[in-house]
């Protein structure tokens, strides 16, 4: 998908202002759609992104496991508009859930969609997940669409930090394009956490999921 349909530059801090806004609705089997504000020059600002589709999909269906308790406390790396940290916050309402996004137009629509759907458990940071996640952690469960076109220097360590950032117990999940490396991506997710395995397959995408044991 080129730049510019998602928004050219989407990943960076300083987008160019202005952007035109628009609004997305997005839906779950068996539960009422949302519809979401998004901005121009942010990461597929006019649909929901088919590889998120599946993630969001794929966690509706996997977690948590049978036996596996409630989350309290969810990281969305990279949230974007907020679609997969939102739809978590209004599926756990007891959660806090923390949606980390260095793009200021992405951040503020994420920050004002969690204030139209009234979903005081999340919190909007705006900034580099390297350099917020660390106080905001420890997370039982962390959710991410990685930004793979900013390069594997700044999604990289996301993957490798995973145990240090999780709580005893708590699962990490990404989606990728099997093309853009999904499976490098499972590797670096394997080296440091167990249980690593490819839990959903389809339209040229892969959802991983490791654990910590
Ligand atoms: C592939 S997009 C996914 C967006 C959203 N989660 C979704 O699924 O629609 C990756 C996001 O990561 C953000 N991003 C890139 N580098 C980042 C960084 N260092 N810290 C925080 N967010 C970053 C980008 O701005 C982009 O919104």
């Amino acid at each position: 998908m080129s730049g510019e349909a998602h928004g050219g530059g989407y990943w960076r801090a300083s987008p160019p202002p202005a952007a035109r806004r628009g609004e997305v609705e997005v839906a779950l089997p068996g539960e009422a759609p949302l519809r979401l504000v998004t901005s121009g020059h942010t990461f597929s600002p006019r649909r929901l992104d088919p590889g998120t589709a599946l993630l969001l999909r794929t966690l509706w269906q996997a977690y948590p496991a049978p036996g596996e308790r409630a989350p309290e406390r969810i990281a969305d790396l990279g949230a974007g508009w907020g679609a997969i940290g939102l739809l978590l916050a209004r599926r756990f309402p007891a959660a806090r859930v923390d949606l980390i996004e260095v793009n200021p137009a992405a951040a503020a629509a994420a920050a004002e969609n969690a204030r139209r759907l009234g979903l005081g458990n999340a919190r909007v940071h705006q900034g580099d997940v390297s350099l917020l996640w660390p106080a905001l952690a420890p997370h039982d469960l962390v959710v991410t669409n990685p930004p793979i076109r900013a390069g594997r220097r700044v999604y990289g360590p996301w993957l490798a930090q995973a145990r240090d950032r999780l709580g005893a117990g708590g699962s990490f999940w990404f989606v990728a394009r099997t093309a853009q490396g999904a499976n490098t991506l499972a590797a670096l997710l394997a080296a440091a956490l167990d249980d690593v395995a490819v839990v959903a397959r389809g339209g040229g995408y892969r959802v991983v999921r490791g654990r910590r044991a």
